[in-house]
């Protein structure tokens, strides 16, 4: 019996925060090599080609992971993920389940970085909360004494909790709330300090805090 011949690493790309510009040259490379590409169904549609095999992530992780372990002994795989890998992504379990060495992370534009650039303030000492999927587990108290607050916020009922930030913050802080960047739709406002951050939000939402001396 002829033994399997060793698998390809897995290429796990940074789509960015959507509009296909922002997807980089390593990342498209990296697409284009794959035969099997993995990823939502809004990645896949702006991303495959003809001929290429797709399995669409809804959230199922268990049963994307199988499929990848599938395909990957006889073709080259691509996870597409939005953003940056290394951000609340499928990044996480896939190098989790097959090891480092068995992937190759292709860094991409994440949506926080996209915020930040909209307004002009630079992140090195901002803390990111994730409250994509669930209710961020990060202390309300302890974040009040930073300067730079980006919340994850796609998640309907986050705007709860967003609120509840907010008034804590106070009026020294400017929300900025970034709906669908890079995007047609592209909205970026930024609310008097203090002000509520008012619902429906896109689902795909970035709302900043901001120390309100940052955008003076
Ligand atoms: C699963 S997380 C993925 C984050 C991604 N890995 C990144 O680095 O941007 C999805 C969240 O990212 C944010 N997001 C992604 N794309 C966005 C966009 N174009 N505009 C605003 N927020 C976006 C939203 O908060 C959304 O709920």
């Amino acid at each position: 019996m002829i033994p399997d011949a060793d698998p390809l690493p897995i290429a796990i790309v940074g789509c960015g925060p959507g509009a296909p510009e922002y997807l980089t040259a390593a990342g498209q490379d990296a697409i284009r090599s794959a035969a099997v590409l993995v990823g939502s169904a809004q990645l896949l549609a702006l991303h495959a080609a003809a001929g290429q095999a797709r399995v669409v992530f809804g959230s199922d992780v268990a049963e994307t992971l199988a499929q990848i372990e599938r395909h990957r002994r006889r073709h080259a795989v691509a996870v597409l993920v939005s953003g940056d890998p290394g951000l609340c992504s499928l990044a996480r379990p896939v190098l989790r389940r097959f090891g480092r060495a068995s992937c190759r992370v292709i860094p991409g534009v994440s949506a926080v970085q996209a915020a930040f650039a909209a307004v002009g303030v630079d992140w090195l000492d901002a803390a990111i909360v994730d409250a994509h999927h669930a209710l961020p587990e990060a202390d309300i108290e302890a974040l009040s004494d930073r300067q730079k607050i980006a919340v994850l916020g796609g998640h309907r009922e986050a705007l709860a909790w967003i609120v509840r930030l907010g008034a804590r913050l106070g009026d020294a802080y400017t929300p900025v709330v970034c709906e669908d960047l890079t995007l047609p739709g592209e909205r970026v406002r930024i609310l008097a300090p203090g002000s509520s951050v008012q619902g429906p939000l896109a689902s795909r939402t970035i709302v900043l805090f901001l120390g309100k001396e940052l955008l003076t």
